[in-house]
């Protein structure tokens, strides 16, 4: 019975997680009922617990709707008949009173246990911190005591409890990857800290939850639970300076990229290239999405997103470079070179 019922459980889920799937881009799944941690699991329980309780409710109001609709032309209630005193009862019992119990047992389990156990980790008990600033309209991640910056694409290592600080660089946002803990607001000023934690190695899709402007639909990010040792020699890798361009094609394109508007937005470090609007590109060929997880990174997709990001994110802060097209293809190919 138990195993027919967790099995009808993973159905729901899957199916639950397919229809997100369905709505989203087609770039990855995300279901609050596919926990991967500890605190996800506690928030999809208290989740089947509180559908068990409103199917019960609901159930029970149809039966009652059904039962007094076949004694329609019966006088008083069905099955209380005409005294007073039951009708009274009746409101009291169900509307108060059961009301009164489900609400104070919820209240009491989300606040005092679901909320405690997927809250940030107490000050200093983690081994690793990291960065998350939330832009207009992408996920700048920071590794402190490492140079590295990245973006959207998150690494953290598999079964680690990570703190992670949320800021925001401009609007409120929201950090959220539900199948790894409850969402966290970006707010302005105020930075906000939440625990990270994946039981497996694993890619867990995330978004922006929190309506942000125009291409806030376009603000996607995901979690990178690595196995340790690969996760440090990712953060090792990362913390380096960009690769020298090695052919003409890509040092013409390093030569564009620093003197046309890309240097004034994105950095690129270990070049002229300072600009804190865009992502970091130091490393941008590590990630497999551009434009928080808009497009793959392909040759292709990275020249189309070049030519016109407006296309691909409408109301995106980059704007159309008005490059040449020998200048385009020289650009592509030095993003290309940035491993
Ligand atoms: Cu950022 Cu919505």
């Amino acid at each position: 019975m138990a195993n027919r019922l967790s099995s009808w459980r993973r159905a729901f889920a899957s199916a639950a997680a397919a229809a997100a799937a369905a709505a989203s881009s087609g770039c990855g799944v995300q279901s609050p009922l596919d926990p991967h941690s500890e605190p996800a699991r506690k928030i999809a329980t208290l989740w089947w617990w509180m559908l068990a309780a409103a199917a019960v409710v609901f159930i029970g109001a149809l039966f009652l709707l059904v039962l007094s609709w076949r004694r329609r032309d019966t006088e008083g209630l069905p099955l209380l008949g005409t005294s007073e005193r039951a009708s009274t009862g009746l409101v009291v019992t169900f509307g108060i009173v059961i009301p009164l119990i489900a609400l104070s047992v919820l209240f009491a389990v989300a606040n005092l246990s679901v909320a405690r156990d997927t809250d940030a980790p107490e000050r200093g008990s983690t081994k690793l911190t990291i960065e998350v600033t939330a832009h207009q309209r992408f996920w700048e991640v920071r590794y402190p005591g490492s140079a590295a910056v990245t973006a959207n694409e998150i690494h953290i290592p598999a079964r680690t409890r990570v703190n992670v600080v949320v800021r925001s660089a401009d609007v409120v946002h929201s950090f959220w990857a539900p199948e790894l803990n409850r969402k966290v607001d970006a707010v302005p000023g105020h930075p906000n800290r939440m625990l990270l934690y994946a039981d497996e190695p694993g890619r867990y899709r995330g978004d922006c939850a929190e309506l942000c402007g125009v291409d806030h639909s376009h603000m996607g990010l995901a979690v990178y639970a690595d196995p340790p040792s690969e996760f440090r020699s990712w953060l090792a890798r990362q913390a380096r300076p960009a690769a020298e361009p090695n052919t003409s094609a890509e040092r013409a394109g390093q030569r564009v990229f620093l003197d046309s508007q890309c240097a004034g937005c994105h950095t690129i470090r270990g070049t002229e290239a300072r600009g804190g609007i865009g992502p970091d590109l130091t490393h941008l060929q590590e990630r497999d999405t551009l434009a928080a997880l808009t497009l793959p990174t392909t040759r292709a997709k990275l020249s189309a997103w070049v030519r016109d990001p407006q296309r691909f994110k409408p109301g995106n802060r980059m704007p159309v470079l008005g490059l040449s097209a020998a200048q385009h293809r020289a650009v592509v190919d030095y993003l290309e070179s940035l491993r």
